[in-house]
C-alpha cells in the first residue's frame, strides 16, 4: 500500500482549528482506502516565534522538503501586535515556504457550490481558476526604505518579472484552459505598469500560438473586479501576477459565499518539492477561538491535496461530501467542528 508522508502546519489563529477538521476529513476518506498518511506536524507560526524566537529554521525546511506534500492552516499573529514587529511571519515563513519550494503556480480555484446562494443577485453559473503567480512580481522583498522616519523618506517594493518565470506559469494556466472550458484572460495593469505588463501580454500572446483553440482575453485588474461582481460567469482560467492574484481571490471568495469556502494549493508542478495546500484566508484573530471558524476552505484543501497526488476518487469523495453538505446548510449556523463532523460523517465507508 502506498505511503504519503504529509507535513501538517496547523499555524496561528483559526489555522489549527480548520487543520484539525481537515485532518479528521482525510483520515475519513483514506479510513478504507490502501493510502496511508504518515503525518508529521510542524509548530510554526506567530506562536512558535513568541515561544522561541525562530520563525522558520534551515532544520525546519529541510525536513519539510522531506515530505510529498503540506497542509497548511494559516500563519500570522494579531496585525499590530508589538512583539511581531520584527518577526514578519508572512516574509519569513510563508512566502519563504512558497519561494524555497519553487510553488511557482498558487493555485485558487473558485466555484459557486449547488445550493449556495452568495452575495450577488444573479451571479449565473461561477466556475473559474485563478492560477496567480506565486514566486516572483512585488512579493520578492527587492526593495528598501531611505531616509525612514523622516519626512524625506522614500520607500521602495519593486516587483519582478522574469520572462523565465511569467513563462512558466502562462504555460501552466495555458494547460489548465485546455482542460476546461478553453478560455483564459490574463488580469494585469499594462496600461499604466508598461514594463512588466508588456512582458506578461507578449508572453501570453506567444505562448497562445501553440494553443489556437483556447480564446483568449485581457482584463486590467481595476475593470476585472467589475466583472467579478457583475459578470463572474465569464471566467474560466484567470493568469495574473503574485499581488493582482492574491487580491482578486479575496473577491472571488468573497462572491462565491465567503472566504471561509475558499481553497488554494502552492503547486510546483515539477515535483521536485512538496506542494502545499492551505485555505485562501488567514488566522482570522478576530474570531479565533469562536468556533465561528467554516473549515470548508481547508477541507476543500485537502480535495485539492488528494489530486494533486493522484489520488482522484479520494478527492472526488471529498469534493462531493463539501457539496453535499453545503446543499443541506440551513440558516442555524454550525460551529468549527460540527461543520467538520457533518462532512467526515459522509466519508465513513
Ligand atoms: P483573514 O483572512 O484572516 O480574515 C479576514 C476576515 O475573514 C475576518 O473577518 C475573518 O474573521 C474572516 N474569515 C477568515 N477565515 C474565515 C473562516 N474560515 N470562516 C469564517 N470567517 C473567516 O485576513 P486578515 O484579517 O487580513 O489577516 C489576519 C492574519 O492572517 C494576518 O496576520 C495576515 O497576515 C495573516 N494571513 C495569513 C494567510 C495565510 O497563512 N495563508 C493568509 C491571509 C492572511
Ligand atoms: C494569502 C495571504 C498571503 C499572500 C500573505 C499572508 C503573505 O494573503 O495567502 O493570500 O499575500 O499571499
Ligand atoms: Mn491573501
Amino acid at each position: 500500500s502506498r505511503v504519503v508522508k504529509l507535513a501538517v502546519i496547523p499555524g496561528d489563529g483559526i489555522g489549527p482549528e480548520v487543520v484539525a477538521e481537515a485532518e479528521k476529513v482525510l483520515d475519513a476518506v483514506t479510513s478504507a482506502s490502501d493510502v496511508a498518511f504518515e503525518k508529521t506536524r510542524f509548530s510554526l507560526g506567530a506562536g512558535r516565534f513568541l515561544e522561541t524566537g525562530d520563525t522558520l529554521t534551515d532544520d525546519d525546511l529541510e525536513a519539510i522538503k522531506e515530505h510529498d506534500a503540506i497542509l497548511l492552516g494559516a500563519v500570522g499573529g494579531v496585525p499590530g501586535d508589538p512583539r511581531l514587529k520584527d518577526a514578519n511571519i508572512e516574509r519569513g515563513l510563508l512566502l519563504k515556504l512558497r519561494f524555497e519550494l519553487d510553488h511557482y503556480v498558487n493555485l485558487r480555484p473558485s466555484k459557486l457550490y449547488p445550493g449556495q446562494l452568495g452575495p450577488l443577485a444573479d451571479p449565473g453559473d461561477i466556475d473559474f481558476v485563478v492560477v496567480r503567480e506565486g514566486t516572483e512580481g512585488p512579493y520578492v522583498g527587492n526593495g528598501g526604505s531611505i531616509r525612514k522616519g523622516t519626512p524625506h523618506e522614500v520607500a521602495n517594493e519593486t516587483s519582478v518579472n522574469t520572462a523565465y518565470g511569467v513563462e512558466r506559469v502562462v504555460r501552466y494556466a495555458f494547460e489548465l484552459a485546455e482542460r476546461r472550458s478553453k478560455r483564459l484572460t490574463l488580469v494585469h495593469k499594462t496600461n499604466v505598469l508598461v514594463n512588466a505588463g508588456a512582458l506578461w501580454q507578449r508572453t501570453v500572446q506567444e505562448v497562445a500560438i501553440g494553443h489556437p483553440d483556447v480564446a483568449v482575453d485581457y482584463l486590467h485588474v481595476d475593470a476585472a473586479t467589475i466583472f467579478l461582481v457583475t459578470n463572474p460567469s465569464r471566467f474560466d482560467v484567470i493568469v495574473t501576477d503574485n499581488l493582482f492574484g492574491d487580491i482578486l481571490t479575496d473577491l472571488a471568495g468573497a462572491v462565491t459565499g465567503g472566504i471561509g469556502l475558499a481553497a488554494s494549493g502552492n503547486i510546483n508542478p515539477g515535483g521536485a518539492f512538496p506542494s502545499m495546500f492551505e485555505p485562501v484566508h488567514g488566522s482570522a484573530p478576530d474570531i479565533a477561538g469562536t468556533g465561528k471558524a467554516d473549515p470548508t476552505a481547508a477541507i476543500g484543501s485537502v480535495a485539492l491535496l488528494l489530486d494533486h497526488l493522484g489520488l482522484r476518487e479520494e478527492a472526488d469523495r471529498v469534493t462531493r461530501a463539501i457539496e453535499e453538505d453545503i446543499s443541506e446548510r440551513g440558516a442555524e449556523p454550525r460551529t468549527t467542528i460540527e461543520i467538520g463532523d457533518a462532512i467526515a460523517a459522509r466519508l465513513q465507508a
